[in-house]
């Protein structure tokens, strides 16, 4: 079976094409390469030893998605990552957001409801929750307003596939909520990259002990939370990437519950701000320079998730450590910045 790949030179994008190529898959990608570079299909031959099929195009075009589908008829599901993903940009360029991540959607769903059976994967995120009531969090959940373009796109994005799905039983959907994927594939061939001043915790984390920045800045230490930083569910990408993989052949092998189903991927443990800095320090041995300072607008409290629905219906559990992953992390980082581990 050939599986597409959107976004698959992307970091979840790319552990995910490893998974799928282990188990068996054939892939294809789509990427175009605006935050991300093909020699990523380096790392994922140097571990699978096998290299992806590559077309690099933009879902943007809708010509270029049926002309795709026209050359590739026998892609039986689609793993769909390609998204913008930053959220200050977002609040700063909404209309390209919603263009990017809405229409490429859109496309795709057109194409597979041609077919007589199709197998859908969506990156969801955790951020369609908000600051949820309750921890940790089930997929019953409330869905609240977005805190930005960004967060509104997986919204919208999600009512988009609920509404197709209604309407065409012959494509059927998952939808994964993630929750803070983090860390790199063991091997150090694949890993994060982010471009520019990274607005995530770990990669800043990971460039400041690298040399790369000065100092981390712990955006608050005076949230109703045990240390007073944030707490969020950081969870191993390599578990995230099999995730995938499972939710995929739930649908292939028409184990699914109707032909819309969404899950939440996370570890189910949540931990703060300096509990992470703490794990870096553990496995890397070093002491890392941060300073505590105001809180970031739009950050929640807290969110981790409550995975009893993935571990008995999917047959998934997060297997990773905070450890594992930041261990990982720092692997990768050094075998970039070319420094010995
Ligand atoms: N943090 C710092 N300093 C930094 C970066 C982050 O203290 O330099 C803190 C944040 O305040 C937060 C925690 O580290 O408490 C995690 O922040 P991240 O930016 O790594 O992750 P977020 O939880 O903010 O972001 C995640 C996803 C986004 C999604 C967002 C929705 O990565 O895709 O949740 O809230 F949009």
């Amino acid at each position: 079976m050939k599986i597409l790949v959107t976004g698959g030179l992307g970091f979840i994008g790319s552990h995910t094409v490893v998974e799928l190529q282990q188990e068996g898959f054939e892939v294809v990608i789509i990427d175009d390469c605006s935050n991300a570079s093909e020699n990523v299909l380096d790392g994922i031959t140097a571990i699978t030893g096998k290299r992806p099929q590559f077309e690099k195009l933009n879902l943007r075009v809708k010509e270029d998605v049926l002309d795709f589908f026209k050359r590739y008829p026998e892609v039986g599901g689609v793993i769909h990552f390609a998204a913008s993903k930053a959220v200050g940009e977002s609040v700063e360029k909404p209309l390209l957001y919603y263009e990017n991540n809405l229409n490429s959607l859109i496309y795709l769903l057109q194409c597979l409801s041609k077919k007589d059976n199709s197998a859908f994967i969506f990156s969801s995120s955790c951020t369609v929750y908000g600051q949820a009531d309750e921890m940790p969090i089930t997929e019953d959940a409330p869905v609240k307003p977005a805190e930005s373009p960004y967060g509104n796109t997986k919204q919208i994005g999600e009512e988009i596939i609920v509404d197709t799905c209604k309407v065409m039983p012959q494509v059927k959907a998952i939808a994964l909520r993630y929750f803070n994927p983090i860390g790199a594939h063991p091997s150090a061939e694949i890993g994060e990259l982010p471009i520019g001043v990274p607005q995530n915790l770990v990669p800043f984390i990971t460039q400041t002990a690298a040399g790369l920045r000065d100092q981390l800045a712990v955006f608050g230490d005076d949230y109703p939370t045990p240390d007073g930083t944030c707490i969020r569910d950081y969870i191993h990408v390599v578990d995230l990437a099999k995730a995938h993989v499972v939710a995929l052949q739930r649908i292939l092998q028409e184990e699914s519950e109707g032909n819309y189903e969404v899950f939440n991927i996370g570890t189910g443990k949540g931990s703060s701000v300096l509990e992470v800095i703490e794990s870096f320090e553990r496995v890397s041995g070093n002491s890392l320079n941060y300073k505590i300072t105001g809180r970031r607008p739009g950050d929640v409290i807290q969110a981790y998730a409550d995975t009893s629905k993935a571990n008995s219906v999917l047959g998934w559990k997060a297997k990773s450590t905070l450890d594992d992953a930041m261990k990982s992390a720092w692997q990768w980082e050094r075998k970039i910045r070319k420094q010995p581990y």
